[in-house]
């Protein structure tokens, strides 16, 4: 039997007012979330973190979507570390490839969010993948690991430990084209070795995989010893799928 901790991660994305995210909860709170060994987390708004934490069971956590790496100043519209732990919200996913794409998030900016994420003790959800350009190119391998290798820069083995990452193929998202079985197995094993063959601790980090995961393919792809989890966006918003989901891992 393996214990291993795995994590069933909701992006909510952009979606959901204050009281849809309510009605989601109040719903969601009625499943049973009995596996010990899955992690049931959701990425949120910061509205809903402020707002709606208290309507969590306390089976289920919040996650930021984002961070700024400053403490406070003069940062429109951003919001730090210390604001959302305020909310007690302890995990965030950082450099997902909507950030990258649409808000320009370099492999730098990424970084220094993440030694701002680690410093501070929270939970960081690292997101690496490669663009469709990319993986024809045959740049898998080189873009994970400079998208990796940047945003570890600075961080202690110590911490490493402290890291998710989770392993979602730009051409997969919100396409509805999943990576296949080999794939995704062949990419969790690679991170796993840029890590180990750049002197960090990789053997033990937890992998997510994010890409058009839905009820009918999550079972296929949670039997891959590689994959330590799912970070769900579409299929999220719909909790008997999400539940699904969750019971596939
Ligand atoms: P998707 O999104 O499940 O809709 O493909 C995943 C993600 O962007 O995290």
């Amino acid at each position: 039997m393996n214990n291993k901790i795995k994590y069933c991660v909701a992006n909510w994305k952009m979606n959901f007012d204050s009281t849809q995210s309510r009605e989601y909860l109040s719903l969601i709170n009625k499943k049973k979330f009995q596996n010990q060994n899955v992690k049931v987390i959701i990425a949120s708004s910061f509205i809903d973190i402020a707002v709606n934490s208290k309507y969590l069971s306390n089976d289920i956590d919040f996650a930021a979507q984002n961070i700024f790496y400053e403490d406070h100043g003069a940062f429109t519209g951003e919001v730090s570390c210390s604001m959302i732990k305020s909310f007690d919200c302890k995990w965030i996913l950082i450099g997902h490839s909507e950030r990258r794409i649409i808000f320009h998030e370099s492999n730098e900016i990424i970084n220094k969010k993440l030694q701002k994420v680690t410093n501070e003790n929270l939970n960081p959800i690292l997101c690496i993948g490669e663009t469709e350009s990319e993986r024809e190119s045959s740049k898998t391998e080189e873009v994970l690991k400079s998208q990796l290798l940047t945003a570890i820069q600075g961080i202690s083995n110590d911490q490493i430990d402290n890291i998710k990452l989770a392993y979602e193929p730009v051409w997969a998202i919100g396409t509805g084209n999943t990576a296949d079985v080999n794939t995704i197995d062949k990419v969790h094993e690679m991170i796993r070795n840029i890590l180990l063959k750049n002197g960090y601790n990789g053997k033990n980090i937890p992998i997510l995989y994010g890409g058009s995961v839905n009820q009918n393919n999550a079972k296929e792809i949670a039997s891959i010893k590689n994959v330590d989890g799912f970070l769900i966006g579409g299929a999220s918003l719909d909790i008997e799928k999400f539940y699904s989901i969750y019971n596939n891992l």
